[in-house]
């Protein structure tokens, strides 16, 4: 079967996003690695997933934790070797899983040899690999305001940095240390894909693409909109979907992808995607991506203009969305289904309601509303058992760089600290980065070792070890729902339709097929709400899914039940 013609795996699947750095030590140092995965391949069976999406785990000084890479085919000795790779490729295959890789080709690493030789000398023969340009006119290199544009990067700092020996500036949208590269040359683009071929050829079934709607820039370059927060510029005008990116997008196909397996999966990491890119971009014959990450329902408890603000959230607006989603991909496209990932705060903490009241309730109930919608499953680590946001107390509690950054900018702005800190408290990823929890004892089970970033407090009540045997967990939940997902048809490619509920509270829709019908009615609230009697005519509640329903005509707080045709 050749890719793009039929139903696959993805279409039923759930794929289990694996942040390497935080999921399983093996060694002892405190950083999880490849050997801490191998060990947990049992688990991902057991749960079970289809695939893994791991993180980078190539070569690379780990400024952003791995988005930054020095060697695209070697492994970090952080996390292990290249031949584990191969022996987790063997170990998830023989389970029936995939390996997923993570695809960091906007940038590299400015340790990767390409940028060294790009910055060596104006001359270099890899100059034009990255994007380099000379002072804005009338300024000189290093003057205040000498940036060839205004813009801001996505790590609240100039996109532009001086080269020195040079004396020119090089673009990075992330850090200083991610260089973008220069899609335009042509060379740049081929070594992608021999890259990409090289890794398909070693087994891995597919890529997770990183900020792939970047990768294009709308030429010449010019100064956008200025903030009056960071004072800087919005560029997303030359670099969100540029004018190329389905061009490069078909031509990697070609390059990378024609001919080969069905089941390789191309999703891309698409911030700020609007419908109908999102449409055009997975459009059916599959000759650029499979599916896309959209960001709009975890933009809506973010201030517009600023990411890392958070703004309060009217749940109702999520289900919104997603339904809106839905509808938006339902003649042409694929959607794909994520509550988190180790950009994102916990979901529970997020969307749902982590009091002990109701924290098992609402990520129960939060995983059956997303994961039975149409789409590819994707369930983050952690997020099986209900994993909570951080406690943080300090602004040095932070770790991540977008959250130090950010930290550092806002305070030489002048805001007072308290602010900072409630803001990154609410909306850091490292929230996601804290160590799984496998077990209550030391380190939660994660290392031998002191681990690199502290353990969740939470640890103590809420591990895998204190759900695996309890059928009311929300681990055992969550094995339902991944279950669900492939034994009933109406659930893999059935039609999504929402049913108008008289409450916001209150969400209902169908999913479809032929001779299918699922149901799904669930509370997202912490207060009990009144059903609106609906015809049930032909449904049986599905007892495993049931999720705190008191009575046939009130659902309690963060109840949800799911009904399947007889
Ligand atoms: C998106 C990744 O998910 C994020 O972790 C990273 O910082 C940026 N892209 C830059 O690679």
């Amino acid at each position: 079967m050749v890719k793009g013609t039929e139903t696959t795996w993805w279409h039923s699947g759930t794929v289990y996003q694996v942040y390497p750095r935080s999921f399983c030590d093996s060694d002892g140092d405190g950083i999880g690695d490849l050997g801490g995965i191998l060990e947990k391949v049992e688990y991902l069976h057991w749960l079970g997933v289809d695939a893994v999406w791991l993180s980078p785990v190539y070569r690379s000084p780990q400024k952003d934790n791995g988005y930054d890479i020095s060697d695209y085919r070697e492994i970090d000795p952080t996390f292990g070797t290249l031949s584990q790779v191969d022996e987790l490729i063997a170990a998830l295959s023989q389970k029936g899983m995939k390996l997923i890789m993570d695809l960091v080709v906007n940038h590299t690493s400015v340790e990767h040899p390409w940028f060294a030789e790009s910055r060596a000398s104006i001359d270099s023969e890899k100059r034009d690999w990255y994007i380099w340009r000379e002072p804005r006119v009338g300024t000189r290199a290093g003057d205040l305001g000498a940036e060839p544009t205004n813009w801001e990067s996505y790590f609240s700092r100039p996109a532009w940095t001086l080269d020195e020996k040079t004396g020119e500036y090089y673009l990075h949208l992330f850090s200083p240390d991610q260089p973008d590269l220069n899609w335009e040359n042509p060379a740049v683009r081929q070594e992608v894909y021999e890259t990409m071929r090289w890794w398909l050829d070693r087994g891995v079934g597919g890529f997770r693409m990183d900020v792939i709607n970047l990768i294009s820039k709308k030429y010449p370059l010019g100064d956008g909109p200025v903030s009056v927060e960071s004072g800087r510029g919005d560029g997303r005008e030359w670099y969100l979907h540029g004018p190329r990116l389905t061009e490069f997008l078909k031509e990697m196909h070609s390059e990378v992808f024609a001919g080969r397996d069905a089941g390789i999966v191309r999703i891309g990491e698409t911030p700020d995607v609007t419908v109908q890119q999102a449409r055009d971009l997975s459009e059916s014959g599959g000759r650029k991506l499979d599916m896309v990450f959209q960001f709009e329902h975890v933009s809506l408890d973010r201030a517009r203009d600023n990411w890392m603000r958070p703004v309060p959230l009217a749940r109702h607006e999520v289900y919104r969305n997603l339904a809106d989603w839905q509808d938006g991909l339902a003649s042409q496209g694929w959607n794909s289904l994520y509550w988190t990932n180790h950009d994102q705060p916990r979901t529970v903490s997020r969307f749902g309601d982590d009091s002990p009241e109701h924290w098992a309730q609402s990520a129960k109930t939060l995983a059956t509303v997303l994961y039975l919608m149409k789409g590819t499953a994707f369930v983050y680590q952690g997020d099986e058992i209900g994993m909570v946001n951080m406690p943080f107390s300090s602004l040095n509690d932070f770790d991540d760089i977008s959250a130090v950054e950010y930290s550092r900018a806002a305070l030489d702005r002048g805001r007072p600290a308290e602010e900072v800190l409630r803001d990154l408290s609410r909306t850091s990823r490292d929230n996601a980065r804290t160590p799984m929890q496998w077990t209550s004892e030391v380190s939660a089970g994660f290392s031998a070792g002191i681990p690199w970033f502290p353990v969740n407090p939470s640890a103590t009540w809420l591990s895998v070890a204190a759900q695996r045997d309890d059928p009311n967990s929300v681990l055992s939940h969550m094995r339902e729902v991944i279950a669900a997902r492939s034994k009933f048809d109406a659930l893999a490619t059935g039609a999504f339709s929402d049913i108008p509920a008289p409450d916001s509270r209150l969400v209902a829709f169908d999913r479809t097929s032929t001779d299918q019908t699922v149901r799904v009615i669930a509370n997202l609230s912490s207060e009990a709400v009144r059903l609106p009697s609906l015809n049930m005519g032909g449904l049986v509640e599905h007892d495993s899914l049931r999720v705190g329903v008191v009575s046939a005509t009130v659902l309690g707080a963060w109840a949800s039940t799911v009904w399947i045709s007889a």
